[in-house]
């Protein structure tokens, strides 16, 4: 059974016939406001669209400008801003929507869990260079879900449905979107939810295929983004585990969903979102070779440095994050000297030991181990 939105408040475009009147499929044309043109654009192109997952600490500017070297994503998200009664924009999401180097879209997103406050942050947001404004509904950390937002919002349907209502009515000029997982504890509340997503005419909504208690860890559960996918009248991104672009057809025909977002899978990997372009296109894709890889290592390394002068021990630190992701499968000794490296040297030295090679990599990392390793990592952070 499909839910298709009867709300007549003001802020959508109409895009309820296109939706509602066709029963379960998508429309085949997504109208947005004036200002999302570039977002409506890559909605109706009829490949799907390829998103870059929000990550905190990992999607700001620089990550951004390095990924757009690659090919890079059609959608470029931004790690979530914190809103609260005297919060302002987070200044590094604001910097990388206001200089944003890719030449492609970007989207913002807020987390929090006071409506108000949530709708003026949103309506401030239109004034800067996005497509859409995004809520999070997905975050797991326990610092962030114990307060009732992110995730956490998934145990209080009511206020999600408040507050879903005053961000639509603030978002005017430019696209309104939710991300979320599928519950909590369990699943119960997703088709409360979808319907709540529905009534306030969302204009795209991503799913990641998990409940708030199943972090990263377990298998994504793709049949709950085919429900989203058929129970609504907007666009639906598929998120979780995407590493290869087999994957993502077979994501994409299993959900049905106009697009994909892909996180961990482009820390990893770079050249991820044009692969899937060339295996789309019937092009074949290449698998980078050690070397290569270790190339966008050193790439990362002087691209994510604050300053030129930043503290070289704090650069390794920040380094380990991403090649949490980058070091599955490689080998264990690998990731257990990076994580014990303090300087740039031995940093480089135990890299340049393992990824000095012409051998393609592995794109999928190495299953339950690379997924326990990255999503201890990442336990303390959302989505
Ligand atoms: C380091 C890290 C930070 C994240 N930060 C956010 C965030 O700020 N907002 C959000 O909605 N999701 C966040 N997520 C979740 C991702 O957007 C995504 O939903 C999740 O990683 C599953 O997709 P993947 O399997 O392609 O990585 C984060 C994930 C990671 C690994």
């Amino acid at each position: 059974m499909a839910i298709f939105s009867s709300d007549t408040s003001p802020g959508a475009v109409q895009n309820v016939g296109a939706g509602g009147a066709k029963g379960a499929e998508p429309p085949s044309i997504w109208r947005l406001p004036a200002r999302s043109r570039a977002l409506e654009q890559a909605l109706n192109s009829g490949e799907p669209v390829l998103a870059l997952a929000p990550m905190q600490d990992v999607t700001d500017l620089p990550f951004w400008r390095l990924l757009s070297e690659y090919g890079g994503p059609d959608i470029y998200w931004t790690e979530y801003s914190r809103v609260h009664s005297t919060s302002n924009i987070d200044r590094a999401v604001l910097k990388a929507i206001q200089e944003n180097p890719t030449g492609r879209p970007a989207i913002a997103q807020l987390i929090g869990n006071d409506a108000e406050a949530l709708a003026k942050a949103a309506s401030e947001l239109q004034g800067h260079p996005v497509v859409a404004v995004d809520l999070n509904l997905g975050c797991p950390a326990p610092v962030v879900y114990r307060k009732c937002a992110g995730g956490g919002l998934l145990r209080e349907p009511e206020r999600i449905d408040r507050i879903l209502g005053a961000m639509r009515q603030a978002v005017t000029d430019v696209a309104f979107t939710v991300k979320t997982r599928i519950g909590f504890d369990d699943t119960e509340v997703f088709e409360t939810l979808l319907e709540i997503v529905a009534r306030h005419r969302v204009d795209l909504l991503t799913v990641h295929g998990r409940t708030v208690r199943e972090m990263y860890r377990s298998e994504v559960r793709y049949g709950f983004i085919r429900r989203a996918v058929e129970a609504l009248g907007c666009p639906v991104l598929a998120n979780g585990n995407v590493y290869s672009p087999g994957r993502a057809e077979q994501v994409l025909a299993e959900t049905g969903a106009r697009g994909l977002m892909i996180g961990r899978g482009c820390i990893r990997n770079p050249w991820i979102f044009g692969q899937i372009r060339d295996h789309r296109a019937g092009r074949g894709f290449r698998r980078p070779t050690g070397r290569e890889v270790l190339d966008y290592v050193r790439r990362l390394y002087e691209a994510t440095q604050p300053t030129a002068g930043f503290r070289e021990r704090l650069q390794v630190e920040k380094m380990k994050k991403y090649m949490n992701f980058v070091g599955d499968g490689i080998s264990p000794d690998f990731l257990h000297r990076i994580r014990r490296a303090t300087t740039r040297d031995e940093f480089f030295t135990a890299c340049n030991d393992h990824l000095d090679h012409e051998r393609p990599m592995d794109l999928v990392p190495v299953p339950n181990v690379a997924l326990e390793t990255s999503a201890e990592t990442v336990e303390e952070t959302c989505g």
